[in-house]
C-alpha cells in the first residue's frame, strides 16, 4: 500500500489498554494487535505468521509478545521474530491524539 493510500484509524482510548497489556482490533479490513509498553503504544499485525494465532492474546513482557498457540516470539516495536529476523509481522505507525490511540494502515 502506498503512503498516500494509508489512513489513520482510531482504535481505542489511551486508558482502555493498560500498561503491560495487549488488545486486538479489527480495523480497515485487518486484525491489529495493539500493545501498551509502559505508556508507549505499538501496533503489529495481530495474526501470527506461523499459523494465524491471535498475538494480542499472547503473553507480553519486555517488549516481546509470545504467541499463545505455539510460542513464536516477536518484538512489538517492529514485528520482528526474535529468533529469525527474516520473519516479520507488519508493524503500523501509532499516534496518540486527544486521548485516543490511532493506527495508520
Ligand atoms: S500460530 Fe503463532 S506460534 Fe503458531
Amino acid at each position: 500500500m502506498s503512503d498516500q493510500a494509508a489512513k489513520w484509524y482510531v482504535l481505542t482510548g489511551v486508558d482502555d489498554v493498560p500498561p503491560g497489556s495487549g488488545q486486538e482490533f479489527t480495523v480497515g479490513g485487518r486484525i491489529v494487535a495493539l500493545f501498551n509498553d509502559d505508556g508507549e503504544f505499538h501496533a503489529i499485525d495481530g495474526i501470527c505468521a506461523h499459523q494465524g494465532g491471535p498475538l494480542a492474546k499472547g503473553k507480553f513482557k519486555d517488549g516481546i509478545v509470545t504467541c499463545p498457540w505455539h510460542g513464536w516470539q516477536f518484538q512489538i516495536a517492529d514485528g520482528t521474530h526474535c529468533l529469525n529476523p527474516r520473519i516479520c509481522q507488519t508493524s503500523f505507525e501509532v499516534k496518540i491524539e486527544e486521548g485516543g490511540v490511532f493506527v495508520r494502515l
